[in-house]
């Protein structure tokens, strides 16, 4: 079956969709996007998906002309005619094609496109091995709380990984792990799990704030702290979090064994909590 996509109002052969060089999204990286995720055809966060992407906007002053509901019933509409039953939609928005100035053009339209592809949720035996990672330094910029397209420094992480055989990388600023590159890191120490704080320094997960939901149900304590990189090496439990992942062990970094070694108790009832809630019935095990 041919993919489908969508651009600016059209549902067109994913080949058809072209956006033109002059579009700010390419120029600048003067975009926003968003990816989320249905299991069984039901879409989850998707309200607190566009709240984040109004939130994007609102910083970088983009004004995106299409309601929420407009956007969550294009991602409806390409699972259906993609066929999809387990999705990943991406999003995503730029201010417009205009000549190239460093300023807002005064009569670009905003562009969207999406797309809806097959979700690949890490399978339960990958998740009681957990994940290899690498750590990296932190090249990002400021304001890593705006979701943009701009993400060398995260492309150029992730590379480091996949080199060194490793899923994802750690990102270390000033001896202190902030997130991962494409999700959020938590380690659990002394019955606690610590995470780095909501601030421009790291993009807040919509996953991340149901790890908080769930963590408060089951009685574990949260430390938004950052986690000392030293600190690696002493934790009972390391995770990280994002809409494709929910919860992922981390169990190797830099080549050793790190974070006991295999799932541990609060990343198995974290994941319990997201089992239930994305397929709608209690994890088997
Ligand atoms: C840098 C970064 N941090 C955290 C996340 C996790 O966000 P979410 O839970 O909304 O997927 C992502 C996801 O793309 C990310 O790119």
């Amino acid at each position: 079956m041919a993919q489908i996509s969508y651009l600016n109002g059209e549902f067109l052969p994913h080949e058809e969709c072209k956006v033109p060089i002059d579009d700010r999204g390419l120029l600048f990286a003067d975009a926003l996007y968003e990816a989320w995720c249905s299991h069984n055809k039901v879409f989850f966060g998707s309200r607190e998906h566009m709240a984040r992407l109004r939130y994007g906007a609102e910083q970088i002053k983009l004004d995106i002309p299409w309601s929420d509901d407009e956007i969550i019933g294009v991602a409806e509409k390409l699972q259906e005619l993609n066929g999809l039953t387990n999705t990943l939609v991406y999003l995503q928005v730029s201010r417009g094609v205009a000549p190239r100035l460093h300023q807002f053009p005064k009569d670009a339209k905003p562009s969207i496109f999406m797309t809806a592809r097959p979700a690949k949720f890490p399978s339960w035996e990958d998740r009681q091995k957990g994940i290899k990672c690498v750590t990296f330094p932190d090249l990002r910029w400021g304001r890593c709380d705006i979701k943009t397209v701009n993400l060398l420094p995260n492309v150029l992480a992730r590379q480091a990984a996949a080199e060194k055989g490793c899923y994802e990388a750690i990102l270390i600023r000033d001896g202190v792990a902030i997130e991962a590159a494409a999700a959020n890191f938590y380690a659990v120490l002394d019955g606690k799990i610590y995470t780095y704080p909501k601030t421009p320094r790291i993009l807040g997960g919509i996953t991340r704030s149901f790890i908080f939901k769930f963590a408060k149900e089951l009685g574990i304590p949260i430390v938004e702290e950052g986690i000392p990189e030293e600190k690696i090496w002493t934790a009972q439990e390391m995770f990280i979090s994002s809409v494709s992942i929910d919860v992922y062990p981390v169990t190797n970094v830099d080549g050793k064994v790190a974070g006991g070694g295999k799932m541990g108790p609060v990343s198995l009832a974290l994941y319990k909590k997201f089992h239930e809630v994305n397929w709608g019935e209690p994890l088997k095990i």
